[in-house]
């Protein structure tokens, strides 16, 4: 299963461990927006996109990279880490989700995570969740993947 993962992380690298994790069950390639191939893309069984959360929203590169995208068909899961817990009832990734649904992806699942985040008013006590993402989001982050690998139903 040939799968592409493009991800977006620019603050301390948290969201590109999470990728490399998912990565290394699925066989992907991980790349950043600007390095993604568009043909390589379309070629690819199964595309992920994840990136850090900023002012509540996954970060302008890959929505950006995103929007941009021909509308195609495909299968896709989307990923982000963030400083704060998640909103079930309206998730970081859900925008992202949409957004690739209305492309004409199948979205079989999301993941995320918390991690280390110095956003301003957390500088001031050197940031929050030091140790995120740790080795038990790490191995969230792969039976994930191992999910969306086995084709055991929508991974979420
Ligand atoms: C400028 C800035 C804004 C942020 N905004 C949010 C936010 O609105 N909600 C949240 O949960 N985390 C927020 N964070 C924390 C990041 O989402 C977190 O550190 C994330 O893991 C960064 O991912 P990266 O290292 O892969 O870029 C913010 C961090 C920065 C630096």
């Amino acid at each position: 299963m040939k799968t592409i993962i493009v991800c977006a992380s620019v603050s301390h690298g948290n969201t590109r461990r999470v990728a490399d994790s998912m990565a290394q069950v699925l066989g992907a390639k991980v790349v950043s927006p600007e390095q993604a191939d568009l043909a390589e893309l379309a070629d690819a069984d199964l595309v992920g996109f994840g990136s850090g959360v900023f002012y509540s929203r996954l970060h302008s590169h890959l929505t950006d990279f995103v929007k941009a995208l021909p509308a195609g068909r495909g299968r896709a899961f989307v990923f982000a880490t963030s400083g704060l817990p998640d909103i079930p009832f309206a998730p970081f990734t859900r925008p992202l989700v949409q957004l690739l649904e209305s492309k004409g992806f199948e979205v079989d699942g999301s993941f995320s995570c918390r991690a280390f985040d110095t956003w301003t008013p957390f500088k001031l006590v050197g940031g929050i969740n030091k140790q995120r993402p740790n080795d038990g989001d790490l191995a969230a982050a792969r039976a994930f993947a191992e999910r969306l690998r086995d084709g055991r139903g929508p991974a979420s």
